[in-house]
């Protein structure tokens, strides 16, 4: 093996967490607030931790106010179920939802500047499918800070993790779990500054890589987000849970397909269509602009299909409008400055006066890692994998089955990264020592696969390809011969990428080298959503397929894939939806079950 693929040095740390966004931050807040003095490393694959993902979450969090008469947890966990088309498991709906507020004053405690009301209270704002007494309003319980709550999360968690001292490693990224007999002992890291490869070894290793947007061509996601972990867990062995669960933000900009945050509609924006006529009371009577996101997603795009969508000159792509014009000026100002600036700088047009050009764009993996409510990663028969975690978008726990509402992505990775916090104190309670027996086989190999191929091909138009085929046919609307045709084009990308040569053979500071093992990664996940897509014969939340187009709850489980040594051939299985709340037979139990989805 050539010498640039060696294990340059090993290092030994507490707990290695694999993504430094704001699941992977809370939850290192917490063990290093609780157990002064361990030593956690957090590998960021970006330049600084602040420019991950979670930044450029918009709207806000979702948690019920104790004090506020109008609201409850039990209305809150009625909609996140509802909303997930009874896939969510309700042992990790309760537990969420009940320490949602206590994770409030935890950011407001460490200087999280929240919006406020004139009275100086916490300022609330409500969300598509957020509401009280099952369904009779609309509920107010999304904390914000104006249109740039990522940011505040960010600036909270990293402050914190800094002040109590922590490691970053930058722009460096995992590329194989040391793994044997269901024990995680850490993982090899690959460092793109210098091109090296480092063994991390742990007493706790956390998946806290993010999301898969990249996946497709239209996506609100950042360039980092290629589904790394997902990849990397099934390269080792082990499932990934409800790929196929994809969600499709309604309002991207047209053009950039960047967020163009559901608070727009929270204030009061209106969609319309091409004649400018409202049309979402058709789709959702009661709950119209404030409906679910996929609900809201299908009906824009059944919009376009109908012929009632406009043809943007510049992009080409057909899309709707959002009116924002009659908007008080207070609103556009202090509620939604950093959105109305985002369509002034990229489609040059001023919200208070002109509609707005949107169209869905992918905007979050409700599929991920599984694991259970303490966020332990499980194999596919549902054993604990000793030592490894994981949280955030990366992970399956799972809160949002097949359908996430707004505002509960940044709640759960603030909630479920304090609570494998207190999980890992556990752990590191017992282990006195990291183990250094498990060997990694599979990287050297690969890169030096990559390094060793020939052909003219180019990385950059097989991604592309990629991502225009699980665009036109593994979006909003699927069908069978869709899937199908898109399972044939990744397979033959995966020919093509075996065959591609680099033109630079250095491994350090070598993006041509990175892009090529994120090819991997998107072609692994992508196939994992093809064929969980394919399997699931129903439509249930975000996954709409036209040729079943109603759900059916023989299909009412968690899918799980596994992949084999051959590409595009995997191993299918199921976990069980936990249904404990409807189980206990307690007060509104009636509403945890089988429930019809209208809204
Ligand atoms: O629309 C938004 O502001 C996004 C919020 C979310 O994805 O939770």
């Amino acid at each position: 093996m050539a010498d640039r693929f060696k294990i340059r040095s090993t290092v030994k740390c507490d707990v290695l967490i694999i993504g430094a966004g704001g699941a992977g931050l809370r939850c290192a807040a917490e063990i290093l607030e609780r157990r002064p003095g361990a030593r956690i490393i957090a590998l960021t694959k970006v330049s600084h931790p602040q420019k991950s993902h979670t930044a450029t979450a918009q709207g806000g969090l979702a948690a019920v106010d104790p004090r506020d008469p109008n609201d409850a947890n039990i209305f809150h966990m009625f909609d996140t179920w509802k909303g997930s088309d009874c896939t969510a498991d309700q042992n990790v709906v309760r537990k969420i939802c009940e320490s949602a507020w206590e994770q409030i004053i935890w950011l407001e405690n460490r200087g999280m500047h929240f919006s406020r009301d004139p009275q100086g209270k916490l300022s609330k704002r409500t969300f598509g499918g957020h509401t009280r007494n099952f369904g009779e309003a609309s509920a107010f319980r999304a904390v914000f800070e104006a249109d740039r709550t990522g940011k505040g999360i960010m600036d909270t968690g990293w402050g914190e993790c800094l002040k109590r001292g922590i490691h970053f490693i930058h722009q460096t990224v995992a590329v194989e779990l040391l793994i044997e007999d269901r024990h995680c002992a850490g993982c090899i890291a690959f460092q793109q500054k210098n091109g090296t490869f480092v063994q991390i070894l742990a007493k706790a290793t956390v998946f806290a890589s993010g999301g898969s947007g990249q996946v497709f061509k239209v996506t609100t996601n950042c360039r980092q987000n290629t589904g790394d972990g997902l990849a990397l867990v099934m390269e080792a062995g082990l499932p990934v849970m409800d790929p196929e669960a994809v969600q499709f933000h309604p309002t991207g900009i047209v053009g950039p397909g960047i967020l163009a945050s559901e608070t727009l509609r929270s204030v009061g924006g209106i969609l319309r269509n091409k004649d400018e006529e409202p049309f979402m009371a058709k789709y959702a009577p009661k709950m119209k602009e404030l409906a679910p996101r996929d609900l809201v997603a299908r009906a824009i795009e059944s919009e376009i299909r109908e012929g009632r969508g406009v043809m943007n000159p510049d992009h080409q792509i057909q899309h709707v409008w959002i009116d924002l014009r009659h908007l008080p000026a207070e609103v556009h100002e202090r509620q939604i400055p950093e959105v109305v600036s985002f369509f002034k700088h990229y489609v040059n047009l001023d919200p208070r006066t002109q509609l707005c050009p949107v169209r869905p764009s992918n905007h979050y993996h409700m599929g991920g890692i599984p694991t259970n409510e303490f966020g332990e990663v499980q194999d596919a028969g549902q054993q604990i994998v000793d030592g490894l975690y994981a949280v955030g978008e990366c992970a399956a726990a799972s809160f949002h089955g097949f359908n996430r509402l707004g505002t509960n992505s940044i709640l759960e990775l603030i909630t479920m990264g304090k609570h494998i916090g207190d999980r890992i104190i556990e752990r590191l309670e017992r282990e006195s020592s990291v183990r250094s027996d498990i060997a990694p086989c599979r990287f050297q190999e690969k890169f030096a696969g990559y390094f060793a191929a020939g052909g003219a091909d180019h990385i950059g138009q097989i991604r592309n390809i990629l991502r225009a085929v699980m665009t036109e046919k593994v979006s909003v609307f699927r069908t069978e011969a869709g899937i199908l045709e898109a399972i044939e084009t990744l397979r033959e990308l995966d020919e093509r990428a075996r065959k591609t040569k680099l033109t630079q053979q250095s491994t350090a500071m070598n993006q041509e080298l990175v892009q090529r093992w994120e090819l991997d990664n998107l072609l692994a996940v992508s196939m994992a959503i093809c064929q969980a897509a394919l399997h699931r014969k129903e439509s249930r939340g975000a996954h709409f397929r036209d040729d079943f187009p109603t759900r059916n709850d023989a299909f009412q489980y968690h899918t799980l894939v596994s992949t084999t040594d051959e590409f595009g051939k995997v191993e299918l299985g199921r976990r069980e939806v936990d249904m404990t709340i409807f189980g206990a037979k307690g007060e509104n139990y009636e509403k945890f079950g089988l429930i019809e989805r209208k809204y």
